[in-house]
């Protein structure tokens, strides 16, 4: 990674402001899952052992510029506060003079929580007004928060016009363990991914079929390809318009000598409900009235081979309705393969992490993404705004 970081600057004495993303679930005002919170910490906890004046800014939700009650993150400064075993102030605004003057109270080493970022309607539309307002707070700005980075707004793009910019150690580890196993990997590379629909996973595909040996698809979108190989699906989710894509891209792995497997079987039920009755059939033997909700044990068992046999695996998708019991076996099954890998693993973000926790294989993954969608449009090789913003340590960006 070529950006500066935390670790290239001197911010004794300084006011710091670090974009976070602690964009995270919420149940009333109780977290139901503070990752983010925790990924955010090693920063945090270094900039305060260098005597930094810490002001904190993140979203959560998509307020759309209006003040929601239920999207402060007041909760958050909370559940900061006991992880980091010292005082988190908040600011009602992330701007303006009220903010400025908690700024202005910070010792080294205190830290501060602006409100969601997202109440400003400048925010999302990068308004350089909003931004210059954010820069006023600080001395030096430093992006941690890789889950918004693929989001050129007003706190991950803007404000870097204004001030020094520089990585924080999370998003700092982000790129350098996704961006090493593109340019790196140790072969056999196998990326696995899954979820409903091609339609949102072509690029990532396109872009990391050219990288792999193997490519093993699963979950909803593999019904897409198997119709472009011209097996009848019955009422499985088949997206029309994207089966000629799905077959250039097996035509693509075809010319490319790259193996891109698809189910052999599937877990077919007549309705989408947990408890709807299943059966396991070959993927040429679906009556009409079936769909597919899982890849089946044939399938498992081969992509879990392949996954075991690999050195690098990026996977990025459930292989089937995992959030259902009955069409869960094939997440599981994969899920464990990953544990069993002599390599690197890499679970790039979304649904695979709940799944993973879900099987309680995190601690066995070499790197779980807190990005989403930041990480997907990573792996489709797309500059990230929020990044290119940042000085690199040869002097040009990105
Ligand atoms: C995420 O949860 O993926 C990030 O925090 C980005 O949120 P957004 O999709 O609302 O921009």
């Amino acid at each position: 990674m070529d950006k500066k970081t935390i670790r290239d600057i001197d911010v004794q004495g300084k006011r710091v402001f670090v974009r976070v993303d602690f964009n995270v679930p919420l149940n009333g005002s109780t977290i139901t899952d503070d990752t983010r919170i925790r990924a955010a910490l090693p920063t945090i906890q270094e900039l305060r052992a260098k005597g930094a004046r810490i002001i904190l800014a993140s979203h959560l939700g998509r307020p759309k510029g209006q003040i929601v009650a239920q999207l402060s993150l007041k909760p958050i400064a909370a559940r900061l506060q006991q992880l980091l075993g010292t005082s988190v102030a908040f600011s009602a605004d992330s701007i303006g003079s009220g903010a400025e003057q908690q700024v202005g109270q910070l010792q080294d080493g205190d830290v501060l929580l602006l409100e969601n970022v997202r109440f400003h309607s400048g925010e999302e539309k990068n308004d350089p007004d909003l931004a210059a307002a954010f820069a006023k707070l600080a001395d030096v700005y430093v992006n941690d928060a890789f889950g918004a980075a693929h989001r050129a707004h007003a706190s991950t793009e803007g404000i870097a016009r204004f001030l020094p910019a520089v990585a924080g150690m999370l998003m700092e580890r982000e790129l350098s363990v996704l961006g090493e196993a593109l340019a790196h990997p140790a072969r056999p590379f196998t990326a696995m991914i899954g979820g409903a629909k091609v339609s949102d996973k072509i690029g990532v595909i396109e872009h990391l079929l050219a990288k792999v040996d193997r490519l093993l698809i699963g979950g909803g979108m593999a019904n897409t390809f198997l119709a472009a190989k011209g097996y009848e699906l019955g009422k499985s989710l088949v997206e029309a318009d994207r089966v000629e894509v799905a077959r250039e891209l097996i035509q693509k792995a075809q010319e490319t000598g790259k193996e891109l497997l698809l189910p052999v079987d599937l877990v077919l039920a007549t309705a989408f409900a947990a408890d709807a009755p299943s059966r396991i059939g070959a993927v040429d033997e679906v009556h009409a009235d079936e769909m597919a909700l899982d890849i089946g044990p044939e399938t498992s068992r081969l992509y879990a081979k392949t996954v075991m046999t690999s050195k690098t695996v990026i996977w990025n998708g459930p292989m089937g309705v995992f959030e259902m019991e009955h069409f869960a076996a094939g997440t599981n099954a994969v899920a464990h393969a990953m544990a069993e890998v002599q390599g690197m693993t890499i679970i790039g973000g979304g649904d695979s992490v709940a799944a993973i926790e879900k099987a309680g294989l995190a601690e066995r993954m070499t790197h779980i993404s807190t990005g989403g969608g930041a990480s997907l449009e990573f792996l489709e090789g797309k500059v990230l705004p929020g990044v290119a913003a940042l000085q690199s340590r040869k002097g040009a960006s990105q």
